[in-house]
Order: C-alpha cells, then sequence, then structure tokens
C-alpha cells in the first residue's frame, strides 16, 4: 500500500511517496517553502505543486497544526486564522484533484512512532510531542491514538505551555541547552503528574540534536528521542490514508490490530 504523505508546518511543507505498511519512504522527500501568510489558497497552491512534483494520483494524507475533525480545522495556533472553520480536506482534494485526508500534525508523527519507530509495541501511555514552533501532542494508549490532544496548551507559567517550552522559544530566546532543558523538564513533570505516562517520546526538528537536551532532563518518566525523526509526519500523513472513519465522521484513530482483519480498508 502506497500513500502520498504530506506534512504541512510552520516553516516547511514535505512530501515523500510512502510504503505504509513499512512505514519507509519510497522517494526523496521534497522540502516547499511554507507561504507567508499561510493562507489556505496558497498553501493549497504549494500542495497541487508536490502533487505535480511526485506526478501522484493515488490517495493523499496531509498533516495539519491544529485541531481537525473529520477533515475541518477547528484550530490554528501557529497558523493564518482563515482556516478555523474551514473542511481543509474538501480543499485539499479540490486543489490536488486526488482524495485527501487530513489529521493533527503531532497526531500523525504519534501515530508513526507507535507503528514504526520509538513506541511501537510498548503497552501503556505513551506521549508523544513535538517541540516545534509549538507543542504538538499525541497520547497512544497500549498501540492505539486518542486524536486531538491539545497537551501544548496545558497552562504553564501565565500562558500556554508551548510559549515557554517549545524549541521555537529557545531558538528566539538564544536559550542554552540547559535553561530550556529544565523549561521542559517542568513541563514533562506537570504531564506525568496528570497522566502518569509509561514513556515520553521527544519529537520535532530538534530531537536530531536529543543529545544535548535529553540527558539534561529531570523527570521521572523514561524519556526517548522519536525514531523516525523529521520522517515522522510525513509518514503519519500517510498512513491516515487508512484510518477508520467513525459514526461521527471523525478520522480519529487507527484500529488495533485485533480489529484489523473486520475493518480493512483497500487504497
Ligand atoms: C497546535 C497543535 C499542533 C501543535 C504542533 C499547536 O499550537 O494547537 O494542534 O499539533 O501546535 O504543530
Amino acid at each position: 500500500m502506497k500513500a502520498l504523505g504530506i506534512d504541512i508546518g510552520g516553516t516547511g511543507i514535505k512530501g515523500a511517496v510512502v510504503d505504509t505498511k513499512r512505514g519507509r519512504l519510497l522517494t526523496d522527500r521534497l522540502r516547499l517553502l511554507t507561504p507567508k501568510p499561510a493562507t489556505p489558497d496558497a498553501v493549497s497552491t504549494v500542495l497541487a505543486e508536490c502533487v505535480k512534483h511526485f506526478d501522484w494520483d493515488g490517495p493523499i494524507g496531509c498533516t495539519f497544526p491544529g485541531v481537525v475533525k473529520g477533515g475541518m480545522v477547528h484550530t490554528a495556533a501557529n497558523l493564518d486564522d482563515a482556516w478555523v472553520g474551514l473542511h481543509a480536506a474538501e480543499l485539499f482534494t479540490k486543489a490536488t484533484g486526488r482524495p485527501v485526508t487530513v489529521v493533527n500534525d503531532a497526531d500523525a508523527a504519534g501515530e508513526a512512532e507507535a507503528r514504526f519507530g520509538a513506541a511501537h509495541g510498548e503497552p501503556g501511555l505513551v506521549i508523544a510531542l513535538t517541540l516545534g514552533t509549538g507543542i504538538g501532542s499525541a497520547l497512544v494508549v497500549d498501540g492505539r491514538l486518542v486524536p486531538n490532544t491539545e497537551l501544548g496548551h496545558l497552562p504553564l507559567r501565565g500562558d500556554g505551555a508551548e510559549k515557554w517550552a517549545a524549541n521555537s522559544v529557545r531558538e528566539r530566546d538564544e536559550l542554552s541547552w540547559e535553561d530550556w532543558a529544565a523549561r521542559v523538564s517542568e513541563y514533562l513533570v506537570m504531564l506525568e503528574d496528570l497522566f502518569w505516562p509509561d514513556l515520553f517520546i521527544l519529537g520535532g526538528g530538534v530531537s536530531k540534536k536529543a543529545e544535548h537536551f535529553v540527558p539534561l532532563l529531570t523527570c521521572r518518566t523514561e524519556v526517548v528521542p522519536a525514531e523516525l525523526l523529521n520522517q515522522a509526519g510525513i509518514v503519519g500523513a500517510a498512513l491516515a490514508v487508512h484510518r477508520h472513519v467513525d459514526k461521527h465522521g471523525d478520522e480519529g484513530q487507527a484500529l488495533p490490530s485485533t480489529k484489523k482483519k473486520h475493518h480493512h480498508h483497500k487504497h
């Protein structure tokens, strides 16, 4: 099974054709700049360009950095406000002429890690976080995703946690690894006091530099960097194409492996 996975981020829009059975990229990664401002029309144009580049006529899975339910965008904290209330799946389907499924970016990355990466076969509760422009979260319980958690917006130090501990804040304020790790630790301790997870996975571009900060973290829960690094979003986007659509039309969760044969989707 193959799908084109496209990861929409604050600075880049990245795409590749993905083998969704193995979670591997089948092509090089194409990286295009996110248009400024990132209006729905401008982003749709870049998406169409990406599809054309790969000469792709199959299904497309796409991430979005906000709450997405049933293809509809509900929040866009770090992107243009014009997205809120927009049916992104419809818009992208029109722009590309191919069926497009849209899911939250952190959920996509978390799902990819659950299937093929650091959370593979991990029992219990895994919290996968993306530390980027904002902070995204994916809750994975015994391999099954609980979609659209927004733990990056939990209040911390008087504002949403992502305003204190995101990687963009480290870069903007030129924080040392020590200072930033202290902030991330404070955030992780809050999360573990509330959720008591069995494992944290830290993703986002900065996971490539995990050796600089992961050893400095002081929470009690085990922390590992994302294994798929900057490919998690693309792989997770492609996986979304096979997601079960529940009775509310939400492209919510991956099917537990025991039920797979009853709900097999062919693409
Ligand atoms: C958004 C999340 C998103 C995260 C990472 C947050 O500001 O609310 O939906 O997953 O940023 O992009």
